[in-house]
């Protein structure tokens, strides 16, 4: 019998469906990719609920599963406010915290009427419990189980759950709850065991990732000792991978960060600082509690600390009120800090989050408008500097096929794209080997021979 889970969105939603995993191929289930599968017994959603977009997606699928379900059975975990819970409840068999996986065999047992093996635990009624918040003790335990990782190349690391911050555009604080921090020694095991199967790139994954630590005071690392205690256990045994962390708060990011990141090799140099918006009175409204000018400070440190490092970002365009001038804001400051890669979002009303209560008053083709402009704002700074990466060698990660035909990809340690053309001399067989000397999951040495503006083409020297 067989299983099949769709994760949606984030990385930390990937993430947490190789835990899933763990737990269906320990009852016996076997995976499949195929949702027509006829041997299928389960299909389940890990749900986003960042954009209305991500929540109509489940809806659509579980509609478009249950036209034709037979006797499969339906779960829903991952993100989602309370009130879509209830919703989800009448259309999955299942709906639950994802911190409440280790207890889906008893769900599952209990739902199918096999109660043979079921083991007692806060939850073994078989019932959903869409309503019931994540616990610090579950996720705990949910952390230290070992996932089935999707990839041969780049693993995920949660470290912490929820967030703190709440800015007024977000859901987060309200479907993944507050901060809770994952202990460091579950952390770093999981990471030693990573590099022992020559894993070359870990993210540090969670929502406000330099706040690591704090809600466990002095009794655990802080975000910057977890980083060092890395570059240690690098330097210690001598692998060669990239570690990156994603999301941190600008508010949170300290010089001192930025000098263990230059300090350990495999630290990578790459950074990920949402900006949102270049125009103050909209972060004040958004309540991200920093200032263009504290951003502009950051941006001058990284540039000092780490002159190599890329640096990303995140930005919604068309937040409550925003106006022409405000926007063109924030196009001024995406080409004074020349980002790599930003990833442009529209403004969507989000149940729950404050802004909820605010006039979501600019109109859609002003949104659209604005997201085109910030778009090509992007492709001119991201290319101009690609395209000093012409005719340099990089060491590059292959990750696997490209989408294009006869094309592999991989990327730089500064998370640039790179495809890499499978012609006679780099390559026989597509994916897997690259002219049977560089392997998926390994690096290779690259020689970049043309640039775009999101990716860069390179040669396997
Ligand atoms: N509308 C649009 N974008 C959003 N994001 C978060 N909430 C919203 C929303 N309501 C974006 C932010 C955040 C990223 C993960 O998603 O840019 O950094
Ligand atoms: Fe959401 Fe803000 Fe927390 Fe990021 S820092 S998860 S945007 S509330």
């Amino acid at each position: 019998m067989k299983y099949m889970v769709l994760p949606f969105g984030c990385q930390m939603n990937r993430s947490d469906t190789g835990r899933i995993r763990t737990i269906l191929n320990s009852m016996g289930f076997e995976e499949s990719e195929f949702e027509d599968d006829p041997d299928l017994a389960i299909k389940g959603i890990i749900a986003c609920s960042i954009r209305q977009k991500a929540v109509d997606r489940v809806y659509g699928k579980i509609r478009n599963w249950n036209a034709s379900k037979g006797k499969i059975l339906t779960f829903l975990s991952g993100c989602f406010l309370p009130a879509d819970g209830e919703k989800f409840e009448e259309l999955f068999d299942l709906v639950f915290p994802i911190d409440m996986v280790s207890s889906l065999p008893e769900m599952i047992r209990a739902k199918t009427g096999d109660m043979s093996n079921a083991v007692l635990s806060d939850k073994p009624s078989g019932k959903s419990a869409s309503g019931d918040l994540m616990t610090k003790e579950r996720l705990e335990n949910f952390w230290e189980l070992r996932p089935v990782y999707s990839s041969k190349a780049e693993a995920f690391i949660p470290i912490q759950n929820g967030c703190n911050k709440f800015c007024t555009f977000c859901a987060v604080p309200y479907t993944r709850g507050r901060e809770v921090s994952r202990l460091s020694t579950g952390i770093l095991d999981e990471l030693r065991s990573l590099i022992g199967k020559n894993y070359r790139s870990i993210t540090l994954l969670g929502q406000n990732v330099n706040s690591y630590g704090l809600d466990k005071g002095d009794l655990e690392l802080n975000f910057v000792e977890l980083m060092k205690s890395i570059g240690k256990i690098g330097r210690e045994t001598g692998k060669n991978f990239w570690t990156y962390f994603t999301s941190p708060h600008p508010r949170d990011m300290s010089g001192e960060l930025l000098e263990v990141i230059a300090e350990y090799d495999v630290l990578a140099k790459q950074i990920h600082l949402p900006l949102q918006s270049g125009d103050d009175e909209v972060l004040y409204r958004m309540n991200r509690n920093y200032s263009l000018a504290d951003y502009r400070r950051m941006v001058y440190a990284i540039r000092h600390t780490l002159p190599e490092a890329t640096l990303f970002t995140d930005i919604i365009v068309g937040f409550c009120g925003e106006t022409e001038t405000q926007f063109e804001r924030t196009l001024e400051a995406m080409k004074e800090f020349r980002f790599d890669m930003a990833y442009i979002a529209k403004y969507s009303p989000r149940p729950g989050a404050t802004s909820e209560r605010w006039r979501d008053d600019i109109r859609r083709e002003v949104k659209e408008r604005r997201f085109t402009e910030a778009s090509e704002v992007l492709r001119e700074t991201a290319s101009r500097k690609n395209r000093k990466l012409l005719a340099k060698k990089q060491r590059v990660l292959l990750c696997g096929e490209d989408e294009r035909k006869d094309y592999s990809f991989g990327y730089t340690e500064g998370r640039i794209p790179v495809r890499l053309s499978l012609n006679t001399d780099t390559a026989k067989s597509p994916g897997k080997d690259i002219g049977n000397r560089t392997k998926v999951g390994e690096f290779a040495m690259v020689q970049i021979i043309s640039t775009g503006s999101l990716s860069v083409e390179g040669r396997v020297l």
